[in-house]
């Protein structure tokens, strides 16, 4: 860092297929690590070719995984197509200092380590990589949706398919703390003169519909507030939901740019008292979310006082879908 008028650039890169606290959380950490020296974080994507002859097809493509790093708070430089091997010519030809990974490794197709010459030039900073989650158990859980409706048959099963090793309960493994909350939350609250906008929902699998919905809603007012259902209320939707438990959404959304805070456990009809207590002018409704109560009870009080909002527009993706997609590069692959 000898150039005092150069502000130094930390990278960190990934596949970041189905986008979860785990990718969040190394992202947060490479920020940190780069506001330590007054830095820039640069973060990669790799293509979905650079993923197919590495590590397997992703789930998400191109566009989709884009659209979920693009939406991150911590993120100040976005590349795309970039090597799965942050070798130093790479490094240096984005000027960054250094890059970050989790502790675990990365190994190329042809089985030497992707990140070797940076190790070997000091040029790496590791973070701990987030325990209790990862892709390999979430294509576990979301392979679940398609089985026995018996959870231990199903989980077995799944684990199979797979080759994973999920629990037998297809539960999340995360353990939330409330460390880890703080760590994602804003830390921000509406002022009086702020236009406060609310949009509830399930949010598992935080993807790029859900985003593109997050930044509509935002765009109606100056403080978006995100009401996350409980484990309870998105069960509803059918065994094994949802995949990810409430704290694991929360923190999703918690690292998005357009989110200022969430209500855990928020209630599945939208009362009065919510609408008042929070300070809501502007109530957001997605009309392809398939979950809650239905549409009169949920939103009656907010169409009563005036205040709902329809998104009309909204990207097609779904659950279902990417289920079909898992499966399909199973068969294909
Ligand atoms: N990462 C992490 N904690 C996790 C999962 C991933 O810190 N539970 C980190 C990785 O170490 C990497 C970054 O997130 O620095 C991007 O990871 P990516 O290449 O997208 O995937 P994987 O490391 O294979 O993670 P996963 O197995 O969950 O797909």
């Amino acid at each position: 860092f000898g150039d005092p008028s150069r502000r130094p650039r930390v990278y960190v890169d990934g596949c970041f297929d189905m986008m979860h606290s785990g990718h969040f959380n190394a992202v947060r950490q490479a920020k940190l690590l780069a506001d330590e020296v007054g830095g820039t974080l640069v973060v990669g994507v790799h293509s979905d070719a650079e993923i197919l002859a590495n590590k397997g097809p992703p789930v998400m493509n191109d566009t989709e995984r884009l659209a979920v790093v693009a939406a991150v708070k911590w993120v100040d430089e976005l590349l795309f197509d970039t090597p799965y091997s942050a070798t130093l010519p790479f490094l240096d030809s984005i000027d960054a200092d250094f890059c970050v990974h989790g502790d675990d490794i990365s190994i190329n197709a042809d089985g030497t380590d992707a990140y070797a010459e940076a190790k070997a030039a000091g040029r790496i900073k590791i973070v701990k990589r987030t325990e209790g989650v990862s892709t390999t158990d979430i294509v576990g859980r979301l392979l679940l949706l398609t089985r026995s409706p018996h959870p231990l048959a199903a989980a077995s099963d799944a684990a199979a398919y797979v080759g994973a090793n999920i629990s037998s309960s297809g539960v999340s493994q995360f353990l939330p703390t409330t460390w880890r909350l703080r760590q994602f939350s804003s830390g921000r609250t509406p002022t009086a003169a702020e236009r406060v906008v609310y949009i509830d929902g399930e949010f598992d699998i935080l993807h790029i519909g859900h985003v593109q919905a997050l930044f509509e809603a935002r765009r109606r007012g100056d403080f978006l507030f995100v009401g996350v259902h409980d484990d309870k209320t998105a069960s509803k939707r059918g065994p094994h939901h949802p995949i990810m438990s409430l704290h694991e959404r929360a923190l999703s959304l918690l690292s998005l740019s357009c989110v200022d805070d969430v209500i855990l456990g928020a209630p599945p009809r939208i009362s009065a008292d919510l609408l008042r207590t929070m300070n809501i002018s502007t109530v957001v409704r997605s009309p392809d979310d398939p979950a809650g109560e239905p549409v009169p009870e949920r939103y009656g009080k907010a169409v009563e006082l005036g205040l709902l909002h329809e998104l009309h527009d909204t990207h097609p993706i779904s659950l279902d879908a990417i289920v079909r997609r898992i499966i399909d590069n199973r068969s294909r692959f």
